[in-house]
């Protein structure tokens, strides 16, 4: 047989019916960026490399070793685009939209880093991303998260956590480098390998590093936020004022520096636990230098980019858990026991509307109805005998082993299934 060819690593096909939910994902996108005024705008998917080395940064793990670079056959130097800012910015450039003008797109497209393929990490991803320009009060960075916010909320998302940080002006940030270099090389030896190389090259990086020993370093380094100066401490309260005012919670947290070089003043990004390692779904912030730097006039600039395959591992996951899989199985002993499990389950049905629960018909002893229920992967079984039918109770049994079994009165049971459901269960994937 000819040798097949099989898909580049990191670059994933998608088929039906998982497109459907891609499709969803982009709708939620351009429902809720259009009403709140946003254009989308479709870029090219390679760029001059240059573009991106001068934008995200010469010494960004991103530009150094993540990028796809080549020659075309005219031998320039061209590069698959990592992320779909710093096209956005060239584009407008280009286009003349930044004099004098505020502008508002949003965009859904591919991009392309060569890191280490895992769940949630692909070497080809896809991003819905905004961006802003031409305003510069913390007003819009609060639009701008208010957008993503109902953007999350409208696929499903609850219980995402938005963390925020300033990283100020540029001045701010050199005299922050500074101290945190200091602090760094004081102490050197007790961090990891890959830290103490960033030092030199892109210390705020290492406040990133998930190593157990740097981060129990870095909880005395010092904080960016007591660096920052009165103009950068009027936007970051501005900022702050404007989510609490709309009733956004955030987590301040002073560690957040985000992985490309662009950045000044607010950045955030949602965290999930559940996706892992990848748990970050939506990420962003101000960018006030970037068009000056790629050529433009100065131009205030803030935006996000949010991660397609992780929002879709998300609502899959949750679909699991709403829809998918079973939640509860119920074994009747006996012909009488048949009947009030019928009868009961109804009310429980009346309580718990979402709940998947089977009760199983056609009799059987005790061992064959059990080894149904756990090939049924249900997380609970409910069984009754005669004895159970006479005291108007029964047995609450988990099935992954997460508790002992216990009698239950009927009219508790749908409250005792609501809480023990509630709990993750043990067997969590991913
Ligand atoms: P970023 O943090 O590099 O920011 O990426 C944004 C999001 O893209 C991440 O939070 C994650 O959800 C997703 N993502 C990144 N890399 C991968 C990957 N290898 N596989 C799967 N998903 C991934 C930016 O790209 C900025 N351009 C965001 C921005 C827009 N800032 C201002 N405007």
């Amino acid at each position: 047989m000819t040798a097949r060819v099989q898909a580049v690593r990191g670059m994933n096909d998608v088929l039906p019916p998982e497109t459907g939910v891609w499709q969803h994902v982009r709708d939620c996108a351009r429902t809720v960026m259009e009403s709140y005024g946003y254009g989308e705008i479709l870029l090219p998917l390679v760029e001059r490399a240059e573009l991106f080395n001068r934008a995200v940064g010469e010494v960004t793990d991103v530009v150094e070793k993540e990028m796809y670079v080549f020659e075309d056959r005219g031998g320039e130097a061209l590069a698959l685009r990592p992320e779909g800012t710093a096209g956005c910015v060239r584009a407008c450039i280009e286009h003349g939209l930044l004099h004098n003008q505020q502008q508002r797109f949003w965009y859904f497209g591919p991009m392309f880093r060569y890191e280490r393929p895992q769940a949630g990490r692909y070497r080809q991803f896809h991003q819905v991303g905004v961006e802003a320009y031409g305003m510069a009060g913390p007003d819009i960075d609060v639009e701008v998260i208010a957008a993503g916010s109902r953007f999350l909320r409208r696929l499903g998302f609850r219980g995402l956590q938005l963390h925020l940080n300033s990283l100020g002006t540029p001045a701010v940030r050199t005299a922050y480098r500074q101290a945190l270099v200091d602090f760094l090389q004081a102490h050197a030896p007790q961090l990891d390998a890959d830290s103490q190389q960033r030092i030199a090259r892109n210390p705020l990086r290492v406040l990133d590093s998930k190593v157990p020993a740097t981060q129990a370093i870095l909880a005395d380094a010092p904080s960016i936020l007591d660096y920052l100066d009165t103009p950068s401490r009027v936007h970051f309260d501005g900022l702050q004022q404007g989510l609490s005012d709309l009733g956004i919670a955030c987590v301040v947290d002073p560690r957040l520096v985000r992985g490309l070089d662009y950045y000044t003043h607010g950045v955030f990004e949602w965290q999930t636990t559940e996706l892992g390692a990848q748990g970050t779904v939506c990420a962003g912030g101000r960018y006030d230098g970037l068009v000056e730097q790629l050529g433009g006039e100065p131009t205030p600039a803030v935006g996000f980019a949010s991660g397609v395959e992780r929002l879709v591992l998300l609502l899959q996951q949750q679909a699991a858990a709403a829809t998918g899989a079973l939640q509860v199985y119920v074994c009747g002993l006996d012909a009488e026991s048949q009947r009030v499990a019928l009868r009961e389950c109804e009310r429980v049905r009346d309580a718990l509307p979402a709940l998947q629960m089977l009760v199983h018909a056609g009799g059987g002893s005790l061992k064959s109805q059990l080894r149904r229920a756990n090939a049924s992967g249900a997380r609970y079984a409910l069984v009754l005998g005669s004895r159970e039918v006479e005291d108007g109770v029964v047995q609450v049994k988990s099935l992954r082993g997460e508790r002992e079994p216990e009698l239950v009165a009927w009219r508790d049971v749908a409250p005792r299934l609501m809480e023990y459901l509630a709990a993750p269960p043990v067997s969590a994937e991913i």
